[in-house]
């Protein structure tokens, strides 16, 4: 098909009234490029330079957190005051280049946040993450209604500075796992106050974050929401919550809704990286999307298993998403839109497996192996080179162990000191 017949070519124009040039959404992935201040470095203000010469028309960063005690992550960054502005700014220019809409990600983790960061995590309710993986986390504190009001604040504080320092939109993470998703989920939010019990209560949180941000952001200004369909584990959130929680976003106005799924426990790339990929897989979450047009009509930026341009035409021409999500093939291909729009980038990319070549190792590191390959490919890219063909997860260890120690590797023997 020429480029320009392309319907991922055509521009779209968001609820507030901002127009995005074509239809290709880079969905957020953390980079693990903060300084040891916590700060943007000029590495990650390179890659999304490069994101941008790339051609997609709305790139979302990487998770940034609203608050120094509670990292997601190590490597987040984190946006509390203004004393990163000058970096945010430089980053926001970079990544605005050709028109392209730069939005950023903005969360708290809540009980999710590693040991190896936070030794003292909070959440709805005083429920440790469970299965193998809970030993990452230490148990959280229950948070007191005061508590809840100032994250509220925080999230409202890291809009309104990532506005000043000239990015072009937010998106609230409300999925995955992380504070607001513990909030929405019935098996981690067991609260008898107003942020508890009914949907209703238990979206309180989400909206009241997603209010405070209008208010301050204005009526112009893009806000999407990162939502799961659903959690995916027994007594989650489901499919149906999620639906209602999707209809109540688009009644508030929210300008694109994100639809991903899965926790940190159970990412929703675990199952794909656990050989080759498997192609019958296709799309995520596509049942669920197809429900979610026919109910509301903000647009849907629908992530998760677009690995071809015929895969992602089909699924705006049918309706299925108004934008296509694309997170891993960005990391390994940053030009992949500006390939599609020329003609030239029609190929199936498929992602390399991920792996020691040691099953132990391998079943044992799961998807911190692969987070760490992601990582390292978006350090190459920052720093102007290819990303690497090869799964090769002895590099991916030797990175994480670099960059993050330790600490990210061994839930078992942090748990033990902790
Ligand atoms: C290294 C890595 C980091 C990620 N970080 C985030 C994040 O910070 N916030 C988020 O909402 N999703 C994050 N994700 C999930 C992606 O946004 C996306 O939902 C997932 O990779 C599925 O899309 P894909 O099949 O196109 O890769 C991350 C994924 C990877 C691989």
């Amino acid at each position: 098909m020429p480029a320009s017949n392309s319907v991922l070519a055509e521009p779209l124009t968001l609820p507030c009234g901002v127009t995005v040039k074509n239809r290709f959404f880079k969905a957020p992935m953390h980079e693990a490029l903060g300084t040891p201040e916590l700060g943007p470095s000029q590495d990650i203000v390179d890659l999304y330079g490069r994101w941008a010469d790339g051609g997609a028309g709305i790139l979302v960063t990487g998770n940034v957190a609203v608050d120094s005690r509670h990292l997601g992550e190590p490597g987040n960054i984190v946006v509390e005051d203004e004393s990163h502005l000058d970096m945010l700014r430089r980053w926001a220019q970079a990544g605005t280049a050709h028109g392209t809409q730069l939005w950023m990600q903005i969360n708290h983790p809540g009980r999710q946040s590693p040991r190896s960061v936070n030794r003292h995590p909070v959440a709805p309710s005083e429920i440790p993450s469970a299965g193998d993986y809970g030993q990452f986390f230490a148990p959280p504190r229950e948070l007191s209604r005061e508590e809840i009001g100032d994250i509220v604040r925080r999230f409202v504080t890291t809009a309104r500075i990532a506005k000043k320092a000239g990015f072009t939109g937010v998106e609230i993470h409300a999925a995955h796992g992380y504070l607001i998703s513990q909030f929405l989920s019935p098996v981690d939010n067991h609260r008898t106050d107003e942020y508890g019990g009914s949907l209703q209560g238990r979206m309180r949180f989400l909206v009241e974050v997603y209010q405070g941000m209008r208010e301050t952001l204005g009526p112009d200004f893009p806000i999407a929401v990162k939502l799961n369909s659903s959690d995916g584990e027994p007594g989650g959130m489901t499919q149906e919550e999620s639906l209602l929680i999707a209809a109540r976003l688009c009644e508030l106005g929210v300008d694109v809704l994100e639809v991903s799924g899965g926790t940190y426990r159970k990412p929703v790339f675990e199952e794909a990286d656990s050989g080759v990929e498997d192609h019958r897989r296709g799309v995520y979450f596509a049942d669920y999307a197809r429900r979610l047009k026919e109910l509301v009509s903000m647009p849907v930026a629908l992530t998760g298993g677009f690995r071809s341009a015929s895969e992602m035409e089909e699924a705006v021409t049918e309706g299925l998403t108004d934008l296509v999500g694309i997170g891993r093939p960005l990391a390994l291909m940053p030009d992949l839109p500006q390939r599609i729009l020329d003609g030239a980038g029609r190929r199936r990319i498929d992602l390399p497996r991920v792996s020691t070549r040691v099953k132990a190792l391998d079943e044992r590191l799961g998807s911190v192996l692969v987070i760490g390959w992601y990582e390292m490919q978006m350090h190459r890219l920052a720093q102007g080179r290819y990303a690497s063909a090869h799964g090769n997860g002895l590099a991916a260890l030797a990175f994480t162990l670099r960059r993050h120690g330790p600490g990210a590797l061994m839930p078992r023997r942090v748990g033990r000191r902790g």
